[in-house]
């Protein structure tokens, strides 16, 4: 390891959250050590090679290895040495009960507090229940380590997540020593963004209340898209409406096939099961999760009615994998869902994603996987968009509709109402809307109607 000592920053964890943190920690002006314990990862970033796919990344992270504002490194205690604020970034994956599994949090500040020097600042990144940021230092009193633990919500999203690192709209560390509060919140020099100092207990509260009320924002408008299905409305038009008043916001109002994700259903399930444990139920977390798995059987129904009722056999094409965007993670994609129905009833899918397609071969076994979208389509009976990648969106739709077999485009995220598909002969069918014919067909069902008036 070349840099060591005099490591301002320690990160632990080279996952989606550590690595963004650590790479972009250093670009701010830092010397940090990443510890990462999984043999394979450590020797892509010692390559220089981000394991995951986020834009700017790898970029940025080969910057800061070369320029050695960066080491990585598979040996925590060397690590840890010489730095004043170690941040624990591992996973807390849900237990089959779906609590969050804290082992290797717990696994993370055992390692670190027998080697840090005192008044080494601990700072949780992981997303951990209330009340473990305080049961850890408590702990860390009893036994004199001399170490602060204080809690440090992230809230980057993948796809963005370094913009958001750049332009975050709030900080916030929650902790009962002052100190070792603020020298958290100094990492972060003249980044903009609120900067708010709260007990650990409510910064932990403040990550999984942010990511259910969103989750639940989703929901709602999923729902609102149902009914306007069956009452003639837009849900576009409606969303527009909500979002105009300045309470409520246009944000997370994109009416589609649900949420996916590391995050959202897994901390909605958590926050639900933290509740029950406190005596509370919390029915508001229930709904959503039960109205995010009934989106995507409505889409499947969606599919399956677009297509005439008969899908088996039928040739499908899966435009998108990805959970969203910008990201090749298929955790809790709804595509993996919508494709397994799918292929329950009868499909044959192939599919495509610009970035995915490694991650999701594992998970969707019979699928036809390329990297050509056009290919993809060819000779299909439905085109199913599942991801609003721009590439994807962006197609040369008269070029799709030369290809496929029957002009039928079924759209999970509602990004091609502006593509002019039925001008170019496609039925197309989004979520929150009345199918839309092709032009000809509507034309002639407008003629029909004028005459029998
Ligand atoms: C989410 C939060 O937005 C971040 O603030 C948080 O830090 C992160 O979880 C985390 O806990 O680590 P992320 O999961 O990367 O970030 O993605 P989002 O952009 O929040 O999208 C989540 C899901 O909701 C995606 O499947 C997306 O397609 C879906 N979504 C989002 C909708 O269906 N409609 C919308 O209007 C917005």
């Amino acid at each position: 390891m070349e840099l060591k000592v005099g490591s301002d920053i320690c990160v632990v964890g080279a996952g989606y959250v550590g690595l963004v943190t650590a790479t972009c920690m250093a670009q701010l002006g830092h010397r940090v050590a990443l510890v990462e314990s999984d043999a394979q990862r450590l020797d892509a970033l010692r390559a220089g090679r981000s394991p995951i796919y986020e834009p700017g990344l790898a970029e940025l992270l080969s910057d800061a290895l070369r320029r050695r504002r960066l080491c990585v490194t598979g040996d925590i205690a060397e690590a840890v040495a010489g730095a004043s604020v170690v941040i624990v970034a591992v996973g807390t994956p849900p237990l089959p009960d779906g609590r969050a599994d804290l082992s290797q949090v717990r696994a993370a500040v055992a390692a670190i507090e027998p080697v840090a020097a005192p008044g080494t600042v601990i700072a949780l990144k992981s997303t951990v229940p209330p009340g473990s940021t305080a049961a850890m230092q408590q702990s860390a009193r009893r036994r004199g380590t001399g170490c602060a633990v204080v809690a440090y919500p992230e809230f980057l999203r993948e796809g963005s997540a370094l913009e958001d690192f750049a332009n975050p709209p709030r900080i916030v560390v929650g902790g009962d020593d002052p100190i070792a509060c603020a020298r958290v919140m100094a990492l972060h020099g003249t980044l903009p963004g609120r900067r708010m100092v709260t007990d650990s207990t409510s910064a932990e509260l403040v990550k999984y209340g942010a990511n259910a009320f969103l989750a639940l924002k989703i929901s709602f408008i999923n729902e609102i898209a149902t009914l306007c299905e069956l009452t003639g409305a837009d849900v576009e038009a409606v969303a527009d409406g909500l979002g105009a008043d300045p309470r409520i916001g246009r944000a997370f109002l994109n009416a589609g096939i649900g949420f996916g994700g590391s995050c959202f259903p897994k901390d909605v399930r958590a926050l639900d099961e933290m509740s029950s444990y406190h005596g509370h139920s919390f029915w508001l977390l229930k709904a959503a999760t039960e109205v995010n798995v009934q989106q995507r059987r409505r889409f499947v129904a969606k599919v399956q009615e677009a297509m005439g009722g008969r899908v088996a056999g039928r040739r499908i094409a899966v435009l998108g994998l990805a959970f969203k965007p910008g990201t090749d993670d298929m955790r809790q994609a709804a595509s993996v869902d919508v494709v397994a129905h799918l292929q329950d009833l009868g499909a044959r899918i192939s599919a495509t994603d610009p970035a995915a397609l490694d991650s999701a071969r594992p998970l969707l076994p019979g699928v036809t996987l390329t990297d050509d979208p056009y290919r993809c389509v060819g000779g299909a009976d439905a085109v199913v968009l599942l991801t609003e990648w721009p590439e994807l969106v962006g197609l040369d739709w008269a070029r799709v509709a030369s290809l496929v077999h029957r002009r039928v485009v079924v759209d999970g995220r509602n990004a091609l109402r502006r593509a002019g598909l039925p001008e170019l002969g496609f039925t197309y069918v989004s979520v929150g809307r009345a199918k839309q014919r092709p032009v000809a067909r509507a034309a002639a069902a407008l003629e029909v109607a004028c005459v029998a008036s």
